[in-house]
């Protein structure tokens, strides 16, 4: 077997966070979101996203885009107040395929902007005379002077679209609906997914006070009640992927070297899915010593996990796919450093909402809660909903019982539905 058993626990080790070690990492997130709430340097923007929780009874027909992951989404939602609603069509197309591709740095604001205006066309085929209010979820980092304005502050998730940073992104969804004869759609809102997610939370669930997503990328967002801090009370949508007062392993450092943004979103470059096969590439690499480095996805870490038998067959024909024939033994190992690399990812998550349910709660106890969560990490991942679970009673103890962490699916269609509702009723 060419795998140095010592090697891997010492890889094994960098990667592992201890229950005080997580305490740590939730004071220091706490310490750095009321840093920025003051005004003061953090490695967290807070951004204000100028909408609080909905009512429940906004009601109408809106279109709602969904722009931030691997597919871009464009959907019409039927609000029916109460509470209730229905997706009532949607179209989906993915952003890179083998023919094209949309984020990388061959493709243009324009470029992109208008595929996404001829999705809506499709979306609306015959209905083309009818207005229509957009809420759009746009899930990079943009900061806000109000629900329609925001400037795209830098791409994150390895996006490198140029002539989108520093741009209102409305503005331009709004020309590329005008150049393709869609004036008839007009683009009210943009929020996060995030917020997203929280505002379909809120809608039922109401006692939700953290949106999260745990997929291609990592964040936060949770309704921040105090209007003393400069802002008015409001969702804020906190870029926790941005949080950097985690100690990094050497792997970690290497792939932030290798990344389109350097230096940049730390915490999500140690948790998200964009992110967490590469470390796995970059670990088997070093253990195995071979000359190039695999290309393990986060799919493929679920791949290898899902077998837990003790002789690894099933995940063996995983790895062996991205590195070839196994020697016996091999697999099994691989998979305890694949297994590492997600619960490490798990816990850091869980230190991010002890560190928000610490700041809302203030010197008051943790309220009895749900905290919504949607992305495919937390959906399909194995390990990761019972080891966030577990990190929470780590560092909350007892308190973690009030807290419910649920999975709420495609919350960025409704959100950004309930987005446009609020913001046309000033129209
Ligand atoms: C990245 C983006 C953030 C988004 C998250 C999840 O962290 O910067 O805005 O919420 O990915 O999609």
């Amino acid at each position: 077997m060419r795998i140095n058993e010592a090697q891997l626990k010492s890889i094994i080790d960098e990667l592992t966070l201890d229950k005080e070690q997580l305490k740590e990492v939730a004071s220091a997130l706490r310490f750095d979101m009321e840093l920025a709430l003051q005004g003061r340097e953090s490695s967290m923007p807070m951004l204000c996203s100028y909408i609080g929780m909905p009512t429940g009874q906004e009601k109408g027909e809106f279109l709602a885009l969904d722009f931030g992951g691997t597919n871009l989404r464009a959907e019409l939602v039927s609000l029916k107040g109460d509470c209730q609603y229905e997706i009532v069509k949607m179209v989906a197309k993915p952003l890179v395929t083998e023919e094209y591709n949309l984020i990388n740095g061959s493709a243009s604001a324009e470029k992109v902007f208008d595929f996404i205006a001829d999705m809506f066309g499709e979306l609306l085929e015959g209905a083309e005379n009818k207005t229509y209010y957009l809420g759009h979820t746009f899930s990079f980092p943009s900061q806000q002077t109000d629900i329609y304005n925001a400037r795209l502050l830098v791409w994150t998730k390895e996006f490198a679209i140029p002539g989108v940073e520093g741009e209102v992104v409305n503005d331009l969804l709004q020309a590329a609906f005008d150049r393709k004869g869609l004036s008839n759609i007009k683009v009210v809102a943009v929020i996060n997914d995030t917020v997203a997610e929280l505002l379909t939370a809120g809608y039922q669930y109401p006692d939700t006070q953290i949106g999260c997503i745990y997929a291609t990328g990592s964040n936060n967002c949770y309704m921040e009640r105090t209007a003393d801090v400069g802002r008015p009370a409001a969702i804020i949508n906190m870029e926790s992927g941005s949080f950097n007062k985690l100690t990094p392993s050497q792997w970690d450092n290497k792939l932030d070297e290798a990344s389109e943004k350097p230096g940049r979103q730390r915490l999500e470059k140690m948790v998200s899915g964009r992110y967490m096969g590469e470390l796995l590439s970059l670990t088997v690499q070093h253990l195995l010593n071979l000359q190039e480095k695999p290309e393990f996805t986060a799919i493929d870490m679920s791949g290898i996990m899902a077998d837990t038998t003790a002789v690894a067959s099933d995940a063996a024909k995983v790895i062996s796919v991205k590195v070839g024939a196994l020697e016996p033994g091999e697999a099994a190992y691989i998979r305890d450093l694949t297994e590492a690399i997600a619960i490490r990812s798990a816990r850091i998550v869980a230190a991010c909402f002890a560190g928000i349910l610490w700041h809302v709660s203030g010197s008051g106890k943790i309220a009895q809660q749900h905290i919504a969560i949607d992305g495919s990490v937390y959906e399909h991942m194995p390990h990761i909903k019972e080891n966030v679970q577990k990190a929470l009673y780590e560092i909350l103890d007892e308190e973690a019982g009030a807290v419910t962490p649920m999975l709420l699916k495609d919350g960025s269609g409704l959100g950004a539905a309930i987005a446009a509702a609020v913001a046309s009723k000033n129209i």
